[in-house]
């Protein structure tokens, strides 16, 4: 039985794509760093696929030294067909520019822990010519931004690493997506008022539908592509002073 690997699977969008994945029939597979929440998510996804049992498994993005060892044990357990990679942190600017282990901590979370853990499924899927890793980056990322400037740098790493990634093994039957949500109604964005914001289920289903059609990279909701698509024109000088 193939499943989907859902990495940060207690991501508020991880969760509603889990959900999305479910209702069109697949099976899963759940990892995260924190067996209480995946239990309890585990639980509530058992419960509304109709009793099938939804496996976990528990793995930190952050073990460099153990993801060689963690990805084989996965491997070797189940068969997998697809990824979807959520993992990811937004510290407070402030925080990182009094803390450079918080700058640390936002880049090896955002784009050197995900790429490690991406590198080895697209080896595996490469080799098996087929499969899919899907991936949230961020419209941040499009930019350097001054207000949350090492996310934005880790979210336009991680943008080139899978554009990459997705060159090189773009013709063994393997589709690497980007995926470039705005802002979306989650832990990450709690607090947050802005009349752009999407829900995780609108954004799961955009992401869902993309990885049926093969997409390689989407913005989601679509609006911001366009919305992108000005604020990537806009020049330097001026965008320097809008504070973004
Ligand atoms: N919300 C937005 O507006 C928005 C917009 C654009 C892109 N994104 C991106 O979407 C992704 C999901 O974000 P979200 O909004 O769903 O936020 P969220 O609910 O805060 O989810 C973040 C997820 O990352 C996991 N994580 C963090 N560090 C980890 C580690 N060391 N190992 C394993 N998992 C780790 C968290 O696990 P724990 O539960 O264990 O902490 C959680 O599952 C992030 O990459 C984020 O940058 C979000």
């Amino acid at each position: 039985m193939e499943r989907i690997v859902i990495f940060g699977a207690t991501s508020g969008i991880a969760r509603a794509v889990a959900e999305e994945f479910l209702a069109q029939g697949d099976e899963l597979l759940l990892v995260g760093r924190s067996a209480d929440a995946l239990k309890i998510l585990a639980r509530d996804l058992e419960v509304l696929g109709g009793g099938k049992p939804v496996p976990w498994f528990i793995w930190d993005v952050l073990d460099f030294e153990g993801h060689a060892f963690r990805f084989r044990e996965l491997i070797s357990t189940h068969d997998v067909k697809g990824l979807f990679m959520a993992a990811g942190v937004l510290i407070p600017q402030k925080d990182c520019d009094a803390d450079p282990a918080k700058t640390t901590l936002t880049f090896n979370s955002n784009l050197t822990g995900p790429a490690a853990v991406m590198g080895l499924f697209a080896e595996y899927f490469k080799e098996k010519r087929s499969g899919f890793i899907s991936c949230l980056s961020s419209v941040a990322g499009d930019r350097g931004r001054g207000s949350i400037t090492a996310y934005a740098a880790s979210k336009a790493g991680l943008s080139a690493y899978l554009e990459g990634l997705a060159n090189r093994i773009q013709h063994d039957g393997v589709l690497i997506q980007t995926v470039k949500p705005g802002y979306v109604r989650t832990a990450m964005t709690e607090g947050l008022q802005s009349m752009l914001i999407a829900s995780p289920a609108k954004v799961a289903r955009d992401i869902v539908k993309a990885i049926r059609c093969r997409r390689e990279m989407i913005y989601t909701p679509f609006y911001w592509r366009y919305i992108m698509g000005v604020i990537r024109l806009i020049p330097e000088s001026i965008f320097r002073k809008l504070g973004l």
